[in-house]
């Protein structure tokens, strides 16, 4: 197949790869042309590597070096039956780019876009056949995260979702349907891990040690809220909740912290910056957390609950399936378990209380249960 690629950032040099270790004939164009030379250095590095792990040999990497071509121009994409579009997070700009493409194209290529959080819809109204336009949203770094989220516009014809799902497949990746509402299903059913693991910290129930020892050593995730966070660098992080929390009109369940928004003013950006939650270096220990196990239980119960929420939320509003909310949190962020599946063992009854409890004592909205789960409560019924 002739894939483009528009932006050889992060993402666009991690789906090249993807495209061309599947055979795919793959052109990149980005209109820096010092981030295609860095893409190409970037992918020669990563693929000696992988061979001298013996992840591949040395005629697979070639083979994967001579599929990609780095362009100059957008006119080269001409010939192109799919194109991903991985440039900045703008929507004006991607816009922009969608008209252009658009007039090289032949009719019947699809235009995917790999935004995070802007409107497929909006972006797929800049073009003359909206019909063809499409959201698959890898995650980072794209040639490990096995999750792809497909998101049809309110234009996308049922073909083009059908043809752009069986293409991901077959470049070996799980694919789950979203609509398209915002941050989809993974960014935004995950935003309490972090959020609620900070007002946690904020109220001083706990401190970040002893959060981030109860998520793992209890709750089973593979890192803690704060070490993520650390991990993904605040500067990343904060505007991702702040998006969302815009994008859904203000509603408080997803209100950014000005705990977090401190760490980006102070450049205290995580690991990459020496400090974040955590100070980072040569022989700095990490605080001893507090193994109260009764504590310990509580913060998992509290973060897990209102993650439940979430997805219970996203199952409510048809954002997509059990099956897919299921499936996308545990291959795009690696959790222990689904969360529909973690409610029906916790049981709803006690999902329900747990929220109610919390609602009860802040009587702020952020605790609100879904509908969703107090209706699965009343039949006495589970999600599977
Ligand atoms: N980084 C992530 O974790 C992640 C995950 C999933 C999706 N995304 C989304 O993927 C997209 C790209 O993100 P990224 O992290 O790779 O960004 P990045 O900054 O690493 O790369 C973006 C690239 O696009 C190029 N570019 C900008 N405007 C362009 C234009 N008009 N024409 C051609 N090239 C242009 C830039 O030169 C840059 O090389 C964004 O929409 C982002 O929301 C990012």
């Amino acid at each position: 197949m002739k894939v483009g690629i528009i932006g050889s950032g992060a993402m666009g040099s991690g789906i090249a790869q993807v495209a061309a270790q599947h055979g795919c004939q793959v052109k990149v164009f980005d209109n820096n042309s010092e981030a295609l030379k860095k893409a190409d250095a970037k992918l020669r590095k990563t693929l000696e590597k992988l061979e001298a792990k013996g992840k591949f040999s040395s005629e697979q990497c070639e083979s994967i070096l001579s599929n990609i071509q780095y362009v100059g121009s957008m006119v080269d994409m001409a010939d192109r039956e799919l194109i991903i579009e991985a440039i900045i997070e703008n929507l004006s700009i991607k816009k922009a780019v969608f008209k252009q493409l658009e007039d090289m194209v032949s009719d019947d290529c699809i235009l995917a876009t790999n935004t995070s959080s802007l409107s497929v819809t909006s972006i797929a109204a800049a073009c003359e056949i909206p019909g063809r336009v499409i959201g698959i949203h890898f995650f980072n770094p794209a040639p490990i995260m096995k999750l792809v989220e497909i998101i049809p516009a309110v234009q996308t014809d049922e073909a083009i979702t059908q043809q752009a799902k069986q293409i991901i497949d077959d470049w070996s990746k799980v694919t789950v349907l979203a609509k398209d509402t915002p941050a989809f299903i993974v960014n935004r059913v995950a935003r309490p891990f972090y959020g609620e693991a900070i007002r946690i910290l904020e109220e001083g129930i706990a401190d970040m040690a002893t959060i981030d020892w109860a998520m793992t050593e209890i709750g089973g995730f593979r890192m803690g809220p704060f070490t993520l966070m650390d991990f993904i660098g605040h500067d990343v992080n904060y505007p991702v909740t702040e998006t969302v929390f815009k994008a859904f009109y203000y509603d408080e369940r997803y209100k950014p912290s000005f705990t977090q928004k401190r760490l980006v003013e102070a450049g205290f950006l995580g690991r990459k910056s020496g400090r974040g939650f955590y100070q980072y270096g040569e022989g700095i220990q990490h605080p001893e957390p507090d193994t109260d196990k009764a504590l310990g239980k509580k913060i998992v119960e509290r973060i897990v609950s209102m993650l439940i929420n979430e997805a219970a939320d996203a199952l409510y509003l048809n954002v997509a399936t059990r099956e897919d909310i299921d499936l996308a949190m545990t291959k795009g962020v690696n959790y222990p378990k689904g969360l529909l599946k973690w409610a029906d063992e916790l049981g709803i009854d006690n999902c329900v209380h747990i929220l109610d409890e919390l609602f009860d004592e802040y009587h702020e909205p952020r605790y609100r249960c879904s509908p969703m789960l107090r209706k699965l409560s009343k039949k006495g019924k589970t999600f599977y």
